[in-house]
């Protein structure tokens, strides 16, 4: 949120214990809105909520259970005597051969990723459309754009995320509330970023550094993507300033999605 926009709004942010949602949550709170907490991480939140002080509401919550997510919802906005806007930032990951994926590891991903955005989107929703207006703004990745070997389920599920985002909008949009997605290429600093790095680390054999290097030089901005960099991208959506914009996937990849010329490399 800019300066200039009044301050106190509430704001409700999953996945707030760790990484993207807790850089989210601090930015947000350091501007001065509100902000709920909901996390399965009960002593992460914990530890963010004595570090912001006053303005601060936490629901420990497993975002796949659609009563804990309506319970945690609604003891946010009781609150804070309402709701402006959801972030959605939980989130895990898992790499394996397509043989070895179990029915445990796909329905954890899905479910926490995207059915646990859509019971979010679902219970968030009407304290966003009564009066009317509000933001909802859904963190996939670039993993929602194109597959990638060993991520079945999470690419599916960061897909999937994308056409939730696109039908919200569609349907919430004559209520005045937008909600846009955000597709963030591999950051290796959070607590996902971290697990990613040590995969490829062990799979390649060289140091986690290495990797992250390599990942670097093959950006066309070539550097890695930063925490700072989704919060920007976040707070713009939630802004004043992109009241106009709806059903959109902004990709924060430094280019990685751009072409080459087929041959030239
Ligand atoms: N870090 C990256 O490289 C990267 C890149 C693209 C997209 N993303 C996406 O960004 C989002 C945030 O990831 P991050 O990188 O900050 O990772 P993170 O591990 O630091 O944060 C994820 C948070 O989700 C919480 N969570 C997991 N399961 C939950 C559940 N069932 N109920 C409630 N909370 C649960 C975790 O406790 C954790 O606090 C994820 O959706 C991830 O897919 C991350």
């Amino acid at each position: 949120m800019d300066d200039d926009e009044p301050a106190g709004r509430r704001v409700l942010i999953t996945g707030a214990a760790s990484g993207f949602g807790r850089a989210i949550a601090r930015h947000l709170h350091a501007g001065g809105a509100s902000v709920g907490l909901v996390d399965l991480d009960g002593a992460g939140l914990e530890a963010l909520a004595v570090e912001l002080g006053e303005r601060v509401h936490t629901e420990t919550c497993d975002v796949r259970s659609p009563s804990a997510v309506r319970t945690a919802v609604d003891g946010t906005a009781r609150a804070f005597s309402g709701l402006d806007a959801l972030v959605v930032s939980a989130g895990v990951i898992h790499f394996k051969p397509l043989a070895q994926v179990t029915e445990a590891d796909w329905d954890l991903t899905l479910d926490v990723n995207l059915k646990g955005a859509f019971l979010a989107c679902q219970a968030v929703a009407p304290h966003l459309v009564a009066p009317s207006g509000g933001r909802m703004v859904l963190i996939s990745s670039d993993a929602g754009r194109r597959g990638a070997p060993l991520i079945q389920a999470y690419a599916s599920s960061k897909f999937g995320l994308l056409g939730l985002t696109e039908s919200l909008a569609a349907e919430l949009a004559p209520a005045g509330v937008t909600v846009n997605a955000v597709c963030p290429v591999a950051c290796p600093t959070t607590g996902m970023g971290e697990q990613v790095l040590d995969w490829k680390s062990g799979a390649r054999g060289v140091d986690p550094a290495a990797v992250a290097a390599d990942a670097a030089s093959g950006n066309p901005l070539g550097r890695n993507a930063t925490e700072a960099d989704i919060v920007a991208v976040v707070d713009f959506l939630l802004s004043d300033g992109a009241s106009f914009l709806t059903g959109l996937a902004i990709d924060v990849d430094g280019g990685l999605h751009l072409s080459a010329l087929p041959g030239m490399r």
